[in-house]
């Protein structure tokens, strides 16, 4: 049977658990998730790093034990896993006795082999990051991961012979490509390793730190905190204490991290095992940063909104949901209050609840909630079955390739196609004219959709999943490898529950200052699910307005279609996505000067073939007579951020 195994970075036990740990454990988890219902064997690894000087000063500071102070802070993250329905085989801690045995032993046959050497050494020692630079590494003589000062230390200590595997990690990331993910993150190691490599520091005297694990060699020195923890994805999972798991695990089919420990895992872990005779991971993927403005979101920000408290608001499948549906894999994404409960809206209370909640209705009205069986298909429901297919297809390669968002964009795509389905097929009017055969066809197709898709989703949502799976009279949610052979849910009997998804009204601030008399808007009415249209004939809501996916991408190639005067065809690059557009811009820009260029483009544009060749977005540009402009960021900015 073919495995999965994946892991998270574990997480310094002292910090207070934030969006950017719950953003890698829940996609963790949703990898997980959806690798176990497509009938692989999986494992899922997380836990905590509990060495190292922090926990030693945080500890200081409260008057107990490091090992009190973290059997305390570890629960934040256990019981936070628990709400968010965190299904990980095993929660590792660094303070475990086996994974401490481990890392000795680990150690002692470095050491015996001479893989590692003691030496003295000066070096700049950045406290807050716990690690050593070199001068050069010395960005205006501060560290150069956090820009703190650094302290000059001159210590004896052992070092691990690193810089010798130095030309073999090299060819080891060019001949995988699939080993650092996304690829522009292999470059960059690659980059980083144009430098000579040093051997990597990896005690700590006693004198300075007691709080780690002792070298088995020498008394006086603890381990290097990384040595430590990056060891937990092989302890984790059996080395050197049960063989026949190891085995079965081992090597880690994706180890996922963000990308600020890029070079500790892409550097130093990888030689780590080549020392230990020890393959690699198969991947390491390398996600973005949740950001509110410019600054990336760990601790409280002033008045932004703590991202962790919509969990309460909105409920525990819904946090879920927006963290994986809202983040490119690999990019960075923004997180806004707005933006959640937007996207809450729009996709969950509007599109997915409102899809169930009429489904359910009619049904009832209709057969009393027995779910009919269709009878002859035309072009209509076929184009809903299609949309099923995309989704389930779509979803099935957008794991594989690490883009989870678009899987999601192809579920709520289908979600959409069955809501225009309804409006199309009016059951309502089939049911007046007593239309029986084509109302009982519609309902059931519809009910065989929204079924297809909650078992899709079910690894992202798995309580509202389950729940809707129960609305539509099921027992139990199947899993995905079976939804091909399922006989579909003809004679299900629903239950009309209350609605999956209420919609959410935003709190506006009390204060907001009253609008002049004369441009008094309508107030607002409290709106209950489903709709949230427009008032005014022509004019779009902030949630139509979010269903179109701009994002800047950047022009890689250009050229001219042949036979056709006024198309180019563009190769245009979208975070860590590389598409094909075409584009009617001939006649105003030649090719070659569009090279380099950043644009926006349409991202969420269903595919389309134009003069034969397939076109996967659309750019922006706008025009006036003869004059034809280029929409363009006007600063350098990433390719694939989101506009809006
Ligand atoms: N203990 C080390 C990892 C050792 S793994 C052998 C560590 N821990 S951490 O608690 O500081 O951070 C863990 C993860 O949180 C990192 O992958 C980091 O990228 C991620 N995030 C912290 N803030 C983040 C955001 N604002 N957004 C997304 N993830 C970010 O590093």
């Amino acid at each position: 049977m073919e495995k999965f195994y994946v892991t998270t970075p574990i997480y310094y036990v002292n910090d207070r658990p934030h969006i950017g740990h719950a953003y890698t454990t829940v996609l963790a988890d949703v990898l997980a998730r959806y690798n176990r219902s497509l009938g692989k064997d999986t494992f899922f690894l997380t836990g905590t790093d509990e060495h190292g000087q922090k926990v030693q000063n945080a500890a200081e500071k409260h008057g107990i034990s490091p090992q009190q102070h973290c059997d305390e802070t570890v629960l934040r993250f256990q019981e936070l896993w628990k709400k968010l329905g965190i299904t990980c085989d095993r929660f590792i801690r660094t303070t475990q006795a086996e994974h401490k045995r481990v890392v000795q032993e680990v150690l002692q046959d470095l050491y015996d082999r001479g893989e590692i050497y003691k030496a003295d050494y000066t070096g700049w020692y950045c406290v807050g990051d716990e690690r050593f630079f070199t001068e050069k590494d010395l960005v205006d003589g501060k560290c150069p991961e956090c820009g703190r000062e650094v302290t000059a230390i001159t210590e004896s200590n052992y070092f691990f012979r690193m810089s010798k595997y130095q030309d073999w990690l090299i060819d080891h990331i060019k001949n995988h490509p699939d080993f650092i993910l996304p690829a522009f993150r292999a470059n960059e190691t690659l980059g980083f390793l144009k430098k000579p490599l040093a051997d990597l520091c990896i005690s700590r005297p006693k004198s300075r730190l007691s709080w780690g694990i002792e070298l088995p060699f020498d008394q006086d020195y603890v381990t290097y905190v990384w040595f430590d923890a990056l060891l937990n994805y092989v302890s984790g999972v059996g080395y050197r204490t049960d063989d026949e798991k190891f085995n079965r695990w081992w090597p880690a089919t994706c180890e996922l991290i963000g990308k600020d420990i890029l070079t500790t895992h892409t550097v130093y872990w990888p030689t780590m095992l080549k020392a230990m005779d020890l393959p690699l991971p198969k991947t390491i993927f390398a996600h973005g940063w949740w950001l509110t403005g410019n600054q990336k979101m760990s601790k409280s920000l002033g008045n932004v909104v703590n991202p962790m408290d919509m969990i309460e608001r909105a409920g525990v499948d819904a946090f879920r949901y927006f963290l994986m549906a809202e983040m490119s894999l690999g990019n960075d994404a923004n997180f806004t209050e707005e933006t959640f409960i937007s996207r809450y809206n729009s996709d969950l209370a509007n599109d997915l609840g409102n899809l169930l909640s009429r489904v359910v209705k009619l049904t009832i009205r209709a057969t009393g909630g027995t779910i009919p069986a269709a009878s002859s298909l035309n072009a209509d429901d076929q184009e809903l079955l299609d949309a099923v297919k995309n989704a389930v297809d779509s979803m099935g390669s957008s794991l594989e390739n690490y883009k989870l968002d678009q899987g999601i964009a192809a579920a709520l795509n289908a979600v959409r196609a069955g809501n225009r389905y309804l409006e199309k097929c009016a059951p309502w009017t089939l049911a007046k004219n007593g239309e029986t055969e084509r109302l009982h066809t519609v309902l059931s197709t519809a009910a065989n959709a929204i079924f297809k898709v909650a078992v899709l989703l079910a690894p992202v949502m798995p309580e509202k999943m389950s729940e809707l799976v129960t609305a539509l009279g099921g027992k139990e949610m199947p899993v995905i490898a079976d939804l091909a052979s399922h006989p579909g849910i003809s004679g299900w009997v629903m239950n009309d529950l209350p609605p999956l998804f209420p919609r959410i009204i935003e709190e506006k601030p009390e204060a907001a200052p009253a609008p002049k008399k004369a441009e008094k808007a309508p107030k607002a009415e409290k709106k209950s699910a489903p709709e949230a249209k427009a008032e005014i004939p022509g004019v779009i809501t902030i949630d139509d307005f979010k269903r179109t996916e701009l994002r800047t991408a950047k022009v890689l190639k250009a050229e001219k279609v042949e036979g056709a005067d006024k198309l180019l065809k563009l190769e245009i690059e979208l975070g860590s996505e590389v598409r094909q557009i075409v584009s009617g811009i001939a006649p105003w820009y030649a090719p070659e000067a569009l090279v380099g260029k950043m644009i926006i483009v349409v991202a969420n544009l269903q595919k389309a073939k134009i003069r034969g060749i397939e076109s996967n977005g659309m750019l922006l540009a706008a025009k006036c007579g003869d004059t034809l402009s280029l929409i363009t960021p006007d600063k350098e900015i990433d390719s694939g951020i989101l506009v809006g």
